[in-house]
């Protein structure tokens, strides 16, 4: 039995899971808007567009909530890579995925409390929680109230290059949470051993891990 570090704290592990579950709410209620037909709906129109409301706002108010965690907890720094040698560092990791666990090598990065993340998850999380889901809370109340939408953009109406904007980035984003699970199936021993580390907040290290390591120091 290798050391076990505790690396997802609470507040972290619900804010993660209620996010999870309000995202596939808002995929399915947002996927039968977007190809909403009347003859035959996945749901009906007026119930789809309550569930995406509601959902949408409850995802909103948790995003807060998850930025307050990151930046009381320090958890945000685990977020931003070290600029020097990153290039590599990610071609390494990308490598990884598509040859080198075909062919039983070892994992290039492993986990510990001061960075949790291998290179292409933190790129990836950072883009996602920094940017993209910026954009698509912004955008989503816009079209909520658009009373408080740009009146113009580029010239044209303020409202429709939001919805453009807003649907882009949804598609994105959820095309980001089916690669997201695959790679999480792919970290541990056993496919859901990320998964339950989701749940328990714990993780633990294989004895012969650091040994192995090319890891830790970013800046090397
Ligand atoms: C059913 C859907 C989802 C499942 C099963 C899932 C699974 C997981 C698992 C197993 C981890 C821990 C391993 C790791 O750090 O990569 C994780 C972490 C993470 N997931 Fe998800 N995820 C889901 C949806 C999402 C969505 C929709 C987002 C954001 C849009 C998201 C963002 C994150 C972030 C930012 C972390 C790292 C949190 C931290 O340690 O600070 N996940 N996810």
């Amino acid at each position: 039995m290798g050391k076990k570090i505790y690396i997802y704290p609470l507040w972290l592990r619900i804010w993660h899971w209620s996010n999870a579950l309000a995202f596939l709410l808002l995929i399915v209620s947002g996927i039968s808007l977007h190809y909403a037909n009347i003859n035959s709906p996945l749901i009906p129109f007026n119930t789809a567009r309550i569930i995406h409301n509601i959902t949408g706002v409850f995802l909103s108010i948790i995003y807060i909530g998850y930025l307050i965690g990151n930046f009381i907890s320090g958890n945000w720094r685990q977020y931003f890579p070290v600029f020097k040698g990153l290039l590599k560092r990610l071609i390494i990791q990308t490598r990884f995925y598509i040859y080198g666990i075909f062919k039983g090598e070892p994992h290039p990065y492993h986990v510990s409390e001061e960075q949790k993340f291998n290179p292409l998850q933190q790129i990836t999380y950072l883009s996602v929680v920094y940017f993209f889901m910026i954009l698509l809370i912004v955008s989503g109340l816009f079209l909520l109230f658009p009373a408080i939408a740009p009146h113009k953009i580029f010239n044209m109406g303020g409202i429709w290059p939001m919805a453009v904007l807003h649907a882009a980035v949804a598609f994105f984003l959820s095309i980001f949470m089916v690669a997201h699970i695959y790679l999480a199936t792919l970290s541990g021993k056993i496919w859901w051993e990320d998964f339950k580390n989701m749940v328990t907040g714990w993780h633990e290290i294989e004895d012969n891990e650091h040994e192995q390591d090319n890891n830790q120091n970013n800046n090397k």
